[in-house]
């Protein structure tokens, strides 16, 4: 077992893969049909704790990626077990595990239709839903909103708190390195929206949005979208469904959907203002 290993319930060893790793988890998520997305899981591997199982030869044959915030949030990720290892109780194991690391944080995660039974029987429910959407965008941006400056990243990370119910700094020290464009709205009183695109793979995801009200969250997301060359994919909040038809209008075709799920209580902070994740994988 390696240092620090857990044995898994079935098989298998459960350890905390690292950066090293990282080609291995692109691997594993391509058996699985998802994309390599290097980008991003360079990042889940900066601020997260990877779970993974090796199989007899050292492959990587399951993950799932557990990001704590900061007062009680936490968000599992990458849920995956290769094809040829599936339905012999990996992906329950390291649920488990990682529920386990969690303690008493409220753990956010997207499922897929794969995935949510299991969740079901760990004692996730149902809080919502997250519709995506990708294309071309047309149109013209708002011209409501400007970039963000570090002298704005302060306030940025004060809405992004009240938002989430949590302190998301581990995020938001990043967001520069990893997005593209970061954006903001102001009031009177201030910053009242943010929004960020950052590179995947195949396209640019436009996330996290936040907002003050719907014409805001419009006018951030057509501004950022305006400096995009190529498609977007935009992971609208099923809140707000006002934006969806407004989405598929400007280009942006609806393509999946999956069930935003809880477990240990509701979703903390003020969700109302909560428009497009960061990504699926950190809420
Ligand atoms: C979802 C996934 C991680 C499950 O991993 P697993 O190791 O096969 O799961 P387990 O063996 O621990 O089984 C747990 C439960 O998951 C569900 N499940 C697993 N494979 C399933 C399948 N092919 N179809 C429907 N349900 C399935 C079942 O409810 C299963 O319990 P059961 O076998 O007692 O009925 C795996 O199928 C996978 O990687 N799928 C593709 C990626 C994905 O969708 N991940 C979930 C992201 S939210």
């Amino acid at each position: 077992m390696p240092d620090g290993g857990v044995p898994a319930t079935i098989g298998g060893v459960i350890e905390q893969l690292t950066v090293d790793d990282l080609d291995a988890c692109l691997d594993l998520a391509q058996d699985r049909d998802w994309p390599p997305e290097r980008h991003k899981w360079r990042l889940l591997f900066d601020i997260g704790t990877v779970y993974g199982i090796r199989d007899a030869a050292g492959r990587v044959i399951a993950t799932t990626v557990l990001t704590s915030y900061q007062g009680g949030l936490a968000a599992i990720s990458m849920v995956l077990v290769a094809k040829d290892h599936e339905r012999q109780g990996l992906g329950r194991a390291l649920m488990v595990h990682a529920i386990g690391e969690a303690g008493a944080a409220t753990v956010v995660l997207n499922a897929t239709e794969y995935g949510r039974p299991l969740y079901e029987r760990l004692g996730f429910v149902s809080v919502g839903s997250t519709f995506t959407h990708v294309g071309h965008f047309t149109g013209p941006g708002g011209h409501a909103s400007r970039p963000a400056t570090p002298d704005d990243l302060d306030a940025i990370h004060r809405l992004d708190t009240e938002v989430n119910g949590a302190d998301r700094a581990i995020l938001i020290d990043r967001l520069s390195g990893f997005a593209a464009q970061v954006r903001t709205v102001e009031g009177k009183a201030g910053i009242t929206g943010y929004a960020a695109a950052w590179p995947n793979h195949g396209n640019t995801v436009i996330g996290p949005v936040m907002a003050g009200s719907v014409a805001e969250a419009r006018a951030l997301i057509a501004d950022v979208a305006a400096g995009v060359d190529g498609p977007v994919r935009l992971d609208l909040d099923g809140r707000h469904p006002e934006l969806h038809a407004w989405a598929v209008k400007r280009g942006l075709e609806l393509r999946t959907s999956t069930a935003v799920m809880a477990r240990g209580g509701p979703l903390p902070g003020d969700r109302g203002r909560w428009f497009v994740p960061m990504m699926q994988a950190l809420g």
